[in-house]
């Protein structure tokens, strides 16, 4: 019998914050199939979350933990980085992926927006990523293989009216990226930002009606919303050896749409 190809991410430690729902539950199932151990983290519901740990330590030879930590609190971030080094046998993490993210479903103007609104879609999006970002450029492994990962947004190419805190909040995380990039010199850790299109989660249904969805798809090349796995697949190759070269990138993945 062939010996069987090893998976590319076998023995590594990856963190996916967010990862209980949506693009982030898709990103860790992915990894997980190409062999990663994950850290599958959430803020506020444990189930959604259990859900996506017990299929991967179901059906894979990866493990998978859940960790509540809300990503705009320091020392909560700082214990989801313990919490990984503490389940898998001191490993140092490799992978971070910085999913969790809010929108307002009002979709307001500027002129429309809630201060108390803009400060929570700033302290998770922009804080929260800012907070990650910090403890992965001092924790995660050096010598090869260590990756950032954020998730951004194709608005902050776009501009659409009704998204102006959350495209501020992105476009602050997508600059703070690329110049982490440039200061992981030496390390071999990559910094890159996946910033979608359109996905069909529940964060894109909020506030929308059928006509809104409908017109969205309308001008959309390919004609549909786009699938978390859509996403998934090029977090999963950014993730591996073979997505070293792709650094300080900010990549837009929107099936067209922008
Ligand atoms: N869907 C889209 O169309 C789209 C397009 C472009 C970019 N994005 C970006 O992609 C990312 C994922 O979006 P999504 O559509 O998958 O969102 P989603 O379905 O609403 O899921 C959000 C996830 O983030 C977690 N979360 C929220 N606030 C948190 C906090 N303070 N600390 C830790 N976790 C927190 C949630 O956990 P709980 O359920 O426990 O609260 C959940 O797991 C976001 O950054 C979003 O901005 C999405």
């Amino acid at each position: 019998m062939a010996d069987s190809i090893p998976l590319p991410l076998k023995d590594r430690v990856a963190v996916v914050t967010g990862g209980s729902r949506g693009i982030g539950r898709a990103i860790a199932l992915h990894l997980a199939s190409l062999g990663a151990n994950l850290v599958i983290n959430y803020s506020s519901n444990p189930a959604q979350a259990d859900l996506v740990a017990s299929q991967i330590n179901s059906a894979s030879a990866s493990r998978a933990i859940t960790v509540r930590a809300d990503i705009s609190d320091p020392a909560q971030v700082r214990s989801l980085f313990d919490s990984a080094k503490s389940a898998f046998n001191s490993s140092p993490v490799h992978i971070l992926v910085n999913s969790a993210g809010v929108l307002d479903s009002k979709h307001p103007t500027l002129a429309n927006t809630a201060l108390e609104d803009f400060d929570n879609i700033f302290n998770v999006n922009a804080r929260g990523a800012f907070l990650c970002c910090r403890e992965a450029a001092n924790r995660i492994k050096r010598g090869g293989g260590g990756r950032i990962i954020c998730l951004t947004t194709s608005l902050v190419a776009d501009l659409r009216p009704g998204f102006a805190a959350y495209v501020g909040s992105k476009a602050a995380v997508e600059s703070m990226v690329k110049i982490l990039a440039k200061e992981l010199k030496g390390t071999g850790i990559t910094a890159n930002c996946v910033a979608p299109g359109p996905i069909a989660t529940d964060m894109f249904f909020a506030g929308m009606t059928e006509e809104m969805i409908k017109r969205v798809v309308n001008e959309s090349p390919l004609g549909r919303l786009g699938e978390t796995e859509d996403v998934a697949r090029l977090v999963g190759f950014l993730a591996t050896d073979a997505g070293e070269w792709v650094n300080g990138q900010i990549i837009r993945v929107n099936g067209g749409y922008v």
